[in-house]
């Protein structure tokens, strides 16, 4: 039976569906890139430096499998949380990473993303990390509140800037009065 609310109406929490917080599986895969594709447009991704595509995807859950959790109702899946462990050269410190946070529309606003992060906090305290990191678009108001609401704070500003070769001097094409396709 679809767990999926018949009207574009707001569930409240007392009316949402169980969800169940586990250990993401292999066979989670498909899923999880379909929900993430869905959120992560090009428009809307956290960051510029990473983009989500299948080989990020598979590439963080082989090297971080049990740092990777789900969300799922019945049997759709509405939620993941993908963190990583990493540990900065010279520093004694490890970090605790989430990389990609994302709960379905129809999820929103029930506590499934906080179920998630506390899940991972628990790993990430267990296995030793003293900070945990996140990042997000400035603008990207839903998950800046959420961060903050869990007590994540001393934001940095980092200033992305571009150059595009498509017109440089140096490019070729351009010397040659042709554009790229
Ligand atoms: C950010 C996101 C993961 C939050 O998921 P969620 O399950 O709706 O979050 P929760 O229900 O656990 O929210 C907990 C608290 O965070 C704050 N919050 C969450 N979404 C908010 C929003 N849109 N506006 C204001 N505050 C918000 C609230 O304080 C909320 O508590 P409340 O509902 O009791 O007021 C979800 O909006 C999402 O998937 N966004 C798109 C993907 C994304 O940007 N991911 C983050 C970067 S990887």
């Amino acid at each position: 039976m679809s767990t999926q609310p018949k009207t574009g109406r707001r569930r409240t929490r007392a009316q949402a569906p169980a969800v169940e917080i586990r250990q993401m599986r292999l066979d989670d895969l498909p899923a999880v890139f379909e929900l993430g594709q869905r959120l992560f447009t090009a428009a809307k991704l956290p960051t510029l430096y990473r983009c989500w595509d299948d080989d990020e995807l598979l590439q963080l859950f082989n090297a971080s499998e049990d740092t990777c959790f789900v969300a799922v109702a019945g049997d759709r899946l509405v939620g993941f949380a993908l963190g990583s462990i990493m540990e900065k050269p010279h520093s004694a410190w490890r970090y605790g990473w989430l990389e990609w946070l994302g709960v379905a529309p129809a999820y929103k606003r029930m506590g499934v993303a906080t179920r998630l992060l506390n899940k991972l906090t628990d790993v990430f305290i267990q296995r030793d990390a003293r900070i945990m990191l996140v990042d997000t678009d400035e603008e990207n108001i839903e998950a800046l509140a959420f961060f903050r609401r869990h007590g994540f704070g001393r934001e940095k500003r980092h200033v992305y800037l571009s150059l595009n070769l498509d017109g440089h001097p140096r490019n070729p094409e351009r010397r040659n009065g042709q554009r790229a396709a």
